[in-house]
């Protein structure tokens, strides 16, 4: 038996794909026996899902005609698993660090399958980038310095550079460049044989559709500016940002619309949150994206098929959808006032991150109790802290009711963590071994079994 942990009247049940709900609703006795082996917190990965994700995307970019060149962004989880499968699916993967790239290059990976995005590439970054070839996005003109100096002096391949647009909307940024300095950039390049102008590149912060578009608008005028010039360019990039559905948009409003201080044991709501029930799949918000008018009121998508242009993205998150869950075991129920009481969990809030950001997940943790739970059990009210001596190693800081008290051995599962949540922040503080990894598959009798995620 499994039950939601919830502001009573404003629940937050996560969207779980059939065969998680199934897993967390049947398989109790299972999950115990994983996390008795694996420890806790563990992180079970479907790499299945994220090529589900890929599919229905790249079924959207089909539907409107666009050539298209979806990358997997790598930082947004470290399981080689998922990275495994983009690239079986098809996909190629967004690095931003050497070894987000060296790991993608050990599951075989070629340079025509690669990007590297992000402000602050190494040297050593550059040379492996350049080694084998890979689509570098660079984010300033200083950056282009650094790079031309690394290019090897003559007869290697020509490197194909996009150059990351900062727009209007994003002026405060530090992430790319405004529109005089992509200029400079471009004369730079036209005096560079060894470089190659592929496009334009942006990724903004925030989750809406129109602001892309608004971006589409600017580097169209740029990619128009530089054909003149001579250049052929041959992409637009989005990068990332595509939402994540991880709860009911009905529900997600009644909660937001009820928050009050008095929710939260610090006494404040948070100031913002991810749009946990937002109301457009990441299909649907590529879909608008592709219908935006243009300046000259073609759509976004009949442009980049006009113009020859491919459209390449970066989403993350979007493809972890439902490809993870965090299993942690209950390690004590504590009571910290009349009515009040805080369960500590075995593992922290840097596998369940949001509070560190000052934010909170706002989707509500399933409890799967170990043994049975006596008949007159009572709710009881609770926040979930971590196993560290920080203060603020609490996973969630929302007063949440129990329908029955927790007891040391059952589990709580936090559902879709494999967008940040689960590992951005993960440590080995206190000496704890780092959360195990493992991706679920189908046994021979098509039960859930678990391999390792390598
Ligand atoms: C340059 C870049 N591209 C893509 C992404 C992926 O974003 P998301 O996971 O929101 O799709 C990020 C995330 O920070 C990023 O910085």
């Amino acid at each position: 038996m499994t039950m939601h942990c919830h502001k009573p009247g404003a629940a937050l049940s996560p969207i779980l794909r059939p065969g998680t709900a199934e897993l967390v609703a049947g398989k109790g006795p299972l999950l115990i026996e994983w996390v008795a082996r694996h420890g806790s917190p563990v992180n079970l990965i479907w790499p299945d899902e994220l090529q589900r994700n890929l599919a229905v995307l790249t079924g959207v970019l089909r539907e409107s005609g666009v050539a298209h060149a979806l990358y997997y962004g790598a930082k947004v989880n470290k399981s080689p698993g998922l990275l495994a499968a983009a690239l079986c699916a098809g996909a190629g993967i967004d690095v931003s660090s050497l070894y987000e790239l060296r790991d993608a290059r050990r599951l075989g990976a070629d340079g025509t399958q690669l990007v590297a995005t992000g402000p602050a590439k190494t040297a050593a970054f550059h040379i492996e980038l350049i080694d084998c070839n890979a689509l570098i996005s660079v984010d300033s003109p200083e950056e282009l310095e650094d790079l031309i100096r690394l290019l090897p002096a003559g007869g290697g391949p020509v490197q194909a550079v996009l150059l990351r647009l900062r727009p209007t909307n994003q002026a405060r940024s530090r992430f790319g460049m405004p529109a005089a300095a992509i200029r400079h950039c471009l004369s730079r390049i036209a005096g560079e044989s060894r470089l190659r102008f592929d496009g334009l590149h942006f990724h903004l912060s925030g989750y809406s559709w129109e602001s892309r578009a608004q971006a589409v608008g600017e580097a169209a005028g740029l990619i128009s500016e530089s054909r003149a010039q001579g250049f052929a360019p041959c992409m637009i990039d989005i990068g990332g940002g595509l939402p994540i559905q991880y709860v009911d948009q009905r529900a997600y409003q009644v909660h937001l619309d009820s928050q009050m201080p008095e929710d939260y044991r610090t006494g404040k709501v948070p100031a913002s949150f991810y749009p946990y029930g937002g109301g457009l799949s990441a299909a649907e918000w590529l879909r608008c994206l592709l219908r935006a008018p243009m300046a000259d009121g073609r759509s976004f998508a009949n442009y980049l098929v006009h113009e020859g242009l491919v459209l390449g993205m970066e989403p993350g998150r979007a493809l972890a959808d439902q490809a993870a869950i965090s299993v942690f075991r209950v390690l004590r129920v504590k009571a910290v006032g009349p009515d009040a009481h805080v369960v500590f969990v075995e593992g922290s809030s840097f596998s369940a991150c949001e509070t560190w950001f000052g934010s909170e997940f706002l989707v509500d943790p399933i409890l799967v109790p170990a043994i049975s739970p006596p008949v007159a059990a009572k709710p009881i009210r609770a926040y979930l802290a971590g196993h560290s001596c920080l203060d603020e190693d609490v996973l969630c800081n929302r007063w949440l009711t129990f329908p029955i008290a927790p007891r040391a051995g059952d589990l709580l599962v936090y559902a879709n963590t494999g967008g940040y949540q689960m590992d951005l922040l993960e440590n080995e503080f206190h000496r704890h071994p780092m959360p195990s990894r493992l991706c679920v598959v189908q046994d021979a009798k098509g039960q859930p079994t678990l391999v390792p995620d390598t």
